[in-house]
């Protein structure tokens, strides 16, 4: 198989990593790719949110299945230009794709498909937002309606700030729309559900860090680090989310006749109450796909193939690594506010040359090759550092051992990452 793998961040490199390692890959395209990337595949050009160019780009190679990994190009209609076409593409229509692109349609198709989840007011002017967040009352949850990447979410005991977010929501458009919601208690849980239009396969469990400091203190970005597996969940949360959640929610878009094919990513809290979904994404996340995909010991192009195709239901059960998986995003100085970008990377070719190498990986996002060949940071999250352990303490060992040796200037990571995990402290 030849593969075209669209987006440049880290969770794309994790991609082609995981399909290089699949024997039936003969080749992977990324487009554009990153300098990670460059290592493992053809790097090309591509305007990824131009379904036309996308197109163009996958007949020039003749790939036999497109992966796209970011939100921007599904919205985009990406998707549907290239089944249009006749080239497989695992991933969701545009239609489809509103499941992460308009946080008020997510919530119809929730309540049409009776998925638990979090009460929320959708509002268009100041006099609701202001009744929503009393009615709710503290803590308040500010959902802008649209895309944001990972940041359009304020969650504060501080109603002024709740509100100043919400009117900043309301201000990008005459049509825009604020989400009021209802505050979910408990740890939370990224599961991602492979989906072929009515089968579901789900992967394993994995947990984000999304707040840029230790103890999940400051702004949400877009994500700071992962682990998997969750070793504190309940058995037959798996099992329960599919039947609750993902498959209801497949079979709801199967009857609107926009059918979801593609990553469905459910990210939940554990209420006191039972699981209760926070948001969908259409896409695999980022960076809990690092720590996923360095346990899955499946086939990747294999299994999302055969999703493209509709033929999960005679695909094979998930084989994985009994091992532990923990991710740390190395960020760039200032990130998430104002990353400062142009800084040289350095310490890469010790961890691939040092006794880390057999367990850990470094995933690249915002790196770029400057002018002069130099590796320097490009964006605001600039690595993933991904390490494979007996248990989740193993995995942070290493982890952090190889962060240690990542020179840039002024950059930083959380230290926390699986911490509490690792240390039994989480109950759902
Ligand atoms: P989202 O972009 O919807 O995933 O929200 C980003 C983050 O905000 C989530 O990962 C949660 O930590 C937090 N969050 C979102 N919705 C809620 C909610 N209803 N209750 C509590 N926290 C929430
Ligand atoms: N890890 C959060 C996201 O991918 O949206």
């Amino acid at each position: 198989m030849k593969v075209l793998v669209i987006g440049s961040g880290a969770r794309e490199h994790a991609l082609v990593r995981a399909l290089t390692l699949d024997p039936t890959v003969a080749a992977v395209i990324a487009a554009p790719g990153n300098p990670g990337t460059d290592a493992l595949a053809l790097n090309v050009p591509v305007d990824a949110t131009d379904p036309a160019s996308v197109v163009a780009l996958a007949e020039q190679h003749e790939v036999d299945l497109v992966v796209v990994g970011p939100e921007a190009p599904l919205v985009a209609g990406v998707a549907d230009a290239l089944r249009e076409a006749g080239i497989r593409c695992f991933g969701p229509g545009a239609e489809a794709a509103r499941l992460e692109g308009s946080k008020a349609y997510a919530k119809g198709v929730m309540a049409a498909a009776e998925v638990p989840t979090a009460m929320a007011h959708v509002c268009t002017s100041e006099e609701q937002l202001a009744e929503a967040l009393d009615a709710f009352g503290a803590p308040f949850v500010v959902k802008d309606d649209g895309l944001a990447a990972g940041k359009g979410v304020v969650v504060t005991e501080d109603r002024a700030a709740a509100m100043e977010h919400g009117l900043a929501c309301l201000a990008k458009g005459d049509d825009a729309r604020v989400v009021i919601e209802e505050y979910l208690d408990g740890p939370e849980a990224s599961l991602f559900c492979i989906c072929d239009g009515s089968t579901v396969v789900p992967l394993d469990l994995a947990q984000d860090f999304k707040r840029i400091f230790d103890g999940d203190e400051g702004p949400n970005t877009g994500g700071m680090g992962a682990y998997s597996p969750l070793g504190w969940a309940p058995e037959r949360l798996v099992d329960d989310v599919v039947a609750r959640v993902a498959q209801p929610v497949v079979d709801e878009m199967a009857r609107r006749g926009t059918p979801f094919v593609g990553v469905l990513y459910v990210g939940l809290a554990l209420t006191s109450r039972g699981p209760r979904v926070i948001e969908f994404n259409v896409r695999f996340g980022d960076p809990e796909t690092q720590s996923v995909l360095a346990r899955l010991e499946s086939p990747l192009a294999v299994l999302l193939a055969a999703a493209a195709d509709g033929r999960l239901d005679e695909h094979d059960p998930l084989r994985w690594s009994p091992q532990a998986s923990v991710t740390v995003v190395v960020a760039a100085e200032g990130y998430p506010a104002a990353p400062r970008t142009g800084v040289e990377i350095g310490g890469l070719e010790e961890i691939a040359a040092g006794d880390l190498a057999e367990s850990v990986h470094v995933l690249h996002a915002g790196t770029t090759w400057a002018d002069d060949g130099r590796l320097v940071s490009s964006g605001g999250r600039v690595l993933s550092v991904v390490a494979l352990g007996e248990d989740l303490e193993q995995a942070r060992a290493r982890a952090y051992a190889a962060v240690d040796l990542v020179e840039l200037d002024g950059g930083h990571h959380r230290t926390d990452i699986a911490l509490r995990a690792s240390r039994g402290e989480i109950h759902a």
